[in-house]
């Protein structure tokens, strides 16, 4: 059965994903009011909304996803039917060394989130259409061996990262509140997602910036491992399906059709470096320290360092029920993608730079320095 949200919560709306999908579901959708509920942690960065305060549609506030009675407020304050939940600690590196924090976001804050959902949906005397949009990952089945089929909504749960196991958890929470309490959830879990406003932390935007400043670009291990990569445009699509034709207590997995293995990811980018620099005087003169200011090839800048402890060996995603079930298909190729991407990073180096300047610049230097 579809269903038709009005207004909309948005948790971890200033996040890479989360802003993608407030962008996108304000263009997709005429009517409904938006309201983007985000703490604003190192990976938060309302500058990701700016132009949105034109749009009466859209307003944010500022909270913690664990204050429960704040967010029972909010629900009730701006009649909301439906969450859609991406705040999350999101990086598997910052997990493995500071787990707390992922175990408190992930698990107690999606809980916080649940029972506040639950009071004023479902314990209220007026109980109205509702929906709860969990937004989680692949990463929770674990890892998979070459020859493995992909992941599929019934792959046994075997999360090796804290911030997977953090995941699983709030997995499992909010699969109880549908079969204990009724409430109307919906779940998809997705691959990497790649694309604008990605924070430089991760794989794709830390190697094209990398590559910009004439920094090595660290690969773990071998970089023989695989990941699916999903362009986040497509994820956008992919959950506003889920919230309005998904039914209630379903899990749908999202894929991008693009398995690749990480060394294969950094080359193509390598080769997209090379083929702007070699086109383009003004990048040579912006970027001065990149190796294609001075006519050398980016690749020259990879570095293997010591692997992941924990590193899953490959994820991939069979995306046939979300297919069948709402329509889905990812609509961009991996080249397409990584094209546009790298194009993105380039014309928003205001963007990054800013960025840069923030605890993210320590940790990384702290981190990466293998
Ligand atoms: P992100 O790290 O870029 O953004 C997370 C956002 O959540 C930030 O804006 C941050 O300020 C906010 N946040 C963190 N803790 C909070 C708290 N306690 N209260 C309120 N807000 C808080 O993450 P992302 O990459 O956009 O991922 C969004 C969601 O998608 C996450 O749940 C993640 O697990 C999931 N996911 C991401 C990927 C990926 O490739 N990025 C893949 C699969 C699933
Ligand atoms: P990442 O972007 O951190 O996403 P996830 O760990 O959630 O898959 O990493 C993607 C892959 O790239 C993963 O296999 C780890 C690897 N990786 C590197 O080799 N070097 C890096 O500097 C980073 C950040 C990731």
């Amino acid at each position: 059965m579809n269903f038709e949200p009005n207004n909309l919560l948005i948790t971890g709306g200033a996040g890479f994903i989360g802003t993608n999908f407030v962008r996108h579901w304000l263009a997709r959708r005429g009517a409904g009011k938006v309201l983007v509920y985000d703490a604003l942690t190192y990976a938060g960065n309302i500058d990701n909304l700016a132009g949105l305060d034109a749009n009466s549609r859209y307003s944010f506030v500022r909270g913690d996803i664990c204050d429960e009675a704040k967010v029972r407020e909010l629900l009730t304050a701006h009649a909301i039917d439906t969450v859609v939940h991406f705040a999350a600690e999101s990086h598997v590196d910052r997990s493995i060394l500071g787990p707390d924090d992922f175990i408190r976001t992930n698990i107690v804050g999606t809980h916080a989130l649940l029972k506040a959902a639950k009071s004023v949906w479902l314990d209220a005397t007026l109980s109205r259409g509702h929906r709860f949009h969990h937004v989680s990952t692949d990463e929770v089945y674990g890892s998979l061996n070459p020859t493995d089929p992909p992941f599929h909504e019934a792959t046994p749960y075997a999360p090796n990262s804290p911030y997977s196991a953090s995941k699983a958890g709030s997995d499992h929470l909010v699969r109880a509140y549908h079969e204990t309490y009724g409430l109307n959830t919906t779940i998809t879990n997705c691959s990497n997602n790649y694309g604008p406003y990605h924070f430089p932390e991760k794989l794709i935007p830390l190697i094209i910036i990398n590559i910009l400043s004439g920094k090595p670009l660290p690969i773990y291990g071998d970089g023989l491992q695989v990941r699916d990569w999903l362009h986040v445009a497509d994820h956008c699509v992919a959950i506003e399906l889920a919230v309005t034709r998904g039914e209630s207590g379903e899990v749908y997995n999202v894929g991008g059709n693009s398995e690749t293995p990480n060394i294969e990811i950094v080359h193509r980018l390598c080769s997209l470096a090379d083929e702007h620099f070699a086109a383009d005087t003004i990048l040579r003169a912006t970027f001065p320290n990149s190796p294609g200011a001075t006519g050398r090839p980016a690749a020259e800048l990879i570095t293997h360092v010591s692997d992941r402890p924990g590193h899953d060996r490959r994820y991939a995603i069979d995306y046939r029920k979300a297919q069948l079930a709402l329509g889905y298909a990812p609509a961009r190729d991996l080249a397409a993608g990584l094209r546009t991407t790298f194009d993105w990073y380039l014309t928003n180096t205001g963007w990054w730079q800013a960025l840069l300047g923030r605890d993210y610049k320590a940790w990384v230097e702290k981190n990466y320095r293998r």
